[in-house]
């Protein structure tokens, strides 16, 4: 498989920690200069420090994904390093309140995180598409879910409505720019072991091995297997794929 990401820049949003952390690692591994854009400093900083002690190429960018002008600057940031944008990798995300029913989310709550997960998105790829129209062409993979694709009664009417818009902006956008060589899909991960699941857990929405049976192989997903699909669909491994949601579910979303 051709998944070099050798002389290419990406930029990451929400790649302080977590699965957005494992994508920026396994990006530089494979030759990419990944440009950090998360709204957490210091662990932003601390990802990217890792990534170059480790010999590979990272810069930090501080950003809100809900602010426009953070993700132009963003944008920039990667030109000004490698000269152009050639992948775009949307993953920041939130979910704070998981376990309330839909009755009894707030206007606040929902508010709050449709900004993130799903204006955060709409912004993100703004900027981006904006300077991959400039310069010809780019890749770009944004991060859903399994709750974008199937009802699951887990409390998260709102998270499930962004991701599901998400996995709407993907198709979306695919068919409106493909003929300006610009690749846009989608990953929907199953329940992945970071501190996202933790909060969930904490606020009671599931126990751990709850959460692990909801997949059928009964194992929970880590963030370095949902980064190798984020490899291929950022990669020329995928050359011919567009507008697509693919699962990364263990299973879950197959019966
Ligand atoms: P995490 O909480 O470990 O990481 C999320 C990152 O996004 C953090 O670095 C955080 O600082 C950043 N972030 C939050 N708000 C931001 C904002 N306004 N601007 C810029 N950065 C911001 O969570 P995890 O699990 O790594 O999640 C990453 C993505 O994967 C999210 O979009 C999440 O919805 C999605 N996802 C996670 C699953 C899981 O089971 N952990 C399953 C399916 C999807």
């Amino acid at each position: 498989m051709d998944a070099s990401l050798t002389g290419n820049s990406a930029l990451i949003t929400g790649a302080a920690q977590g699965i957005g952390a494992a994508i920026a690692r396994l990006f530089a591994a494979q030759g990419a200069t990944v440009v950090i854009a998360d709204i957490n400093e210091d662990g932003g900083r601390k990802t990217a420090a890792t990534i170059t002690e480790n010999g590979g190429e990272a810069l930090f960018v501080a950003t809100d994904v809900t602010s426009a002008s953070d993700l132009d600057a963003a944008v920039r940031a990667a030109v000004t390093a490698c000269g152009r944008l050639d992948v775009a990798i949307n993953n920041a995300g939130i979910e704070e309140q998981g376990g309330a029913p839909l009755h009894e989310l707030t206007e606040e709550t929902w508010d709050k995180l449709i900004a993130v997960n799903l204006k955060g998105v709409w912004l993100s790829m703004k900027a981006e598409i904006t300077q991959m129209l400039a310069q010809g062409g780019g890749t770009i993979v944004n991060m859903a879910s399994v709750a974008g694709l199937v009802g699951l009664p887990l409390g998260i009417a709102d998270y499930s409505a962004a991701k599901g818009g998400v996995v709407a902006l993907t198709r979306t956008a695919a068919v409106e720019y493909a003929k300006q060589g610009i690749r846009i899909n989608a990953v929907c991960p199953g329940v992945v072991r970071t501190a996202l699941l933790d909060q969930a857990i904490t606020a009671g929405m599931f126990t751990e091995p709850e959460a692990a049976a909801l997949h059928p192989t009964g194992a929970l997903i880590t963030p370095e297997d949902v980064a190798q699909t984020f490899l291929y669909l950022a990669s020329d491994a995928s050359k011919h794929v567009t507008g697509h949601a693919l699962p990364v579910d263990a299973g879950m979303t197959a019966g």
